[in-house]
């Protein structure tokens, strides 16, 4: 068998530890890897780079496009930014997934069946930090959901589900009350999912899906949502499986992946020789099943498993009555070696099949041209008063062509008709409609808001796709 190139880096804190152990287990594992070591966090942030990451060392990870990476050190503040974020930005990592398994008794979980995975969209939602200070009262963050976007992570979902024998997948989202954004990551869940017909589909709205994964974890098999949502419920998942510290996480895009730990650099025990490597080592296993020595995987997991089974555990797991011995970050790494070959009698036994290495996605489906229309324009001011008297001055400042349908604040309908009770702050939307709106009228109608003395902070134009209209209205419209 060729060696498979990968990347590796041992990472601040219990890092080097770990990652010996977890690369002496896949040697014997029987794993055909050729690794390059690269450097990153602590170090090269006190050298001054602030991505905790060398120039340099982007030719590694493009090259072999398999990185597995020990956890970091990531400074507070002082404008330096966080190296996860930063590999996952510039190499593309759409998808992140995150296994999240119980192993009880070994580990105390209330949910002893629980093997459910998270697939999180990685790039987009309010993650895409476009963020402003609209008024001085006033903020507001975008959120961002494209349609070849949300199609790559919900086709991930489903591809994962197949490849992995995964039953069912469930979209959570909260469609009622984002119906443009959340709508269309649902719409694209239904329409790729008609491509699987053996693969059960659900759906959630995302708070009372969060609630069920609390509960009852064991409901669920692959989950996909947002990057926000995925955020959180990835961490409820990890939180009720009983032990964050063996919680792993995937990086996936088109032109490599990440694996990693979920936990972080443990300062409080380095160098001492007593860190648990098996988050790092269970997030090697999905690397192996990645690169397509899916036989090393099971091979390996299933030593890992029948290591925990015996009672061989880390002092962040070591228990009286179920533990037998406590042993040290070395000798837990020798006891999954002897183990190698070897199958769990009570926790599942692990069966990657033979697999055809990292998914292979079709292409994004072609576009389909609609009919784009212009309908009219939302103009933001900055202003502070009575709604009707806002109303008076835009009425006698409308350009050619454009009516005043509505005004709102904190997107509640101010005006025709407002509730008294209605409260609002220094920054208003006047929607503006005309029966054929134009570029020009809009340009002409902010020419004369801004003579009339209003400050303008910002605009969104109107549109309909193929008749439907593209824009929400306003609460009680
Ligand atoms: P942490 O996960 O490092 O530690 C939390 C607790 O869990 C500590 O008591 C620690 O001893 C224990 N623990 C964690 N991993 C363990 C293991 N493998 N074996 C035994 N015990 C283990 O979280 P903390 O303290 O919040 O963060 C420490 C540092 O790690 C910070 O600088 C943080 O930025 C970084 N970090 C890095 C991550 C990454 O690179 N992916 C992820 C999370 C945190």
């Amino acid at each position: 068998m060729t060696k498979t190139p990968i990347t590796i880096a041992r990472g601040d804190g219990i890092g080097p530890e770990i990652m010996d152990a977890t690369l002496q287990i896949l040697e014997a594992g029987g794993a055909q890897l050729d690794t390059e070591e690269i450097e990153i966090g602590e170090k090269v942030y006190e050298r001054g780079v602030m991505t905790g990451i060398e120039d340099s060392s982007w030719a590694s990870l493009r090259k072999t496009k398999v990185f597995l990476k020990a956890p970091i050190f990531t400074p507070m503040g002082g404008g330096f930014k966080s190296l996860n974020v930063t590999v996952r930005k510039t190499m593309g990592f759409y998808a992140n997934v995150r296994p999240c398994v119980a192993y009880a008794p070994y580990v105390d979980s209330l949910f002893p069946d629980m093997d459910m995975v998270v697939v999180r969209e990685n790039e987009e939602d309010l993650y895409a930090g476009i963020e402003y200070r609209n008024t001085q009262d006033v903020r507001t963050a975008l959120k961002v959901i494209s349609r070849p976007g949300s199609e790559r992570i919900i086709r991930y979902a489903f591809e994962y589900a197949k490849a992995n024998n995964r039953k069912k997948v469930t979209c959570m989202i909260k469609d009622n009350i984002m119906k443009v954004a959340d709508g269309l990551f649902y719409q694209v869940f239904q329409e790729i999912g008609e491509d699987y017909p053996d693969i059960e589909k659900e759906r959630y709205i995302i708070d009372i899906g969060a609630a069920r994964i609390a509960a009852r974890p064991g409901d669920f098999d692959v989950v996909v949502t947002e990057n926000l949502y995925g955020d959180i419920i990835s961490d409820i998942a990890a939180e009720v499986t009983g032990s964050v510290g063996l919680g792993i996480s995937a990086n996936i895009g088109d032109h490599g992946a990440m694996f990693e730990a979920m936990h972080g650099t443990a300062p409080d025990i380095a160098g001492q020789g007593i860190a648990n490597p098996s988050g790092l080592l269970l997030g090697a296993v999905m690397m192996l099943v990645h690169i397509g020595q899916n036989d090393v995987a099971g091979k390996v997991h299933n030593a890992w498993l029948k290591t925990i089974e015996d009672g061989i555990h880390t002092g962040d797991l070591y228990k009286d009555g179920i533990s037998a011995r406590n042993v040290g970050t070395d000798e837990f790494a020798k006891a999954v070696i002897e183990r190698m070959g070897e199958k769990p009698e009570k926790l599942p036994v692990r069966d990657y099949g033979s697999g055809g290495g990292a998914l292979k996605l079709p292409p994004v489906r072609e576009r389909v041209t609609q009919k784009k229309v212009l309908d009219g324009v939302d103009v933001f001011v900055d202003w502070e008063g009575a709604p009707d008297d806002l109303a008076a001055i835009i009425n006698d400042n409308l350009a050619d062509g454009l009516t005043l349908k509505i005004i709102s604040n904190r997107g509640v309908k101010v005006w025709p008709d407002g509730a008294p009770e209605t409260f609002c702050s220094d920054s208003w939307r006047l929607r503006m409609i005309g029966d054929t709106a134009t570029h020009t009228q809009i340009a002409a109608q902010l020419s004369k808001l801004h003579e009339a003395g209003l400050d303008f902070t910002g605009t969104e134009n109107l549109y309909s796709f193929d008749g439907e209209a593209g824009y929400t209205k306003a609460q009680g419209e």
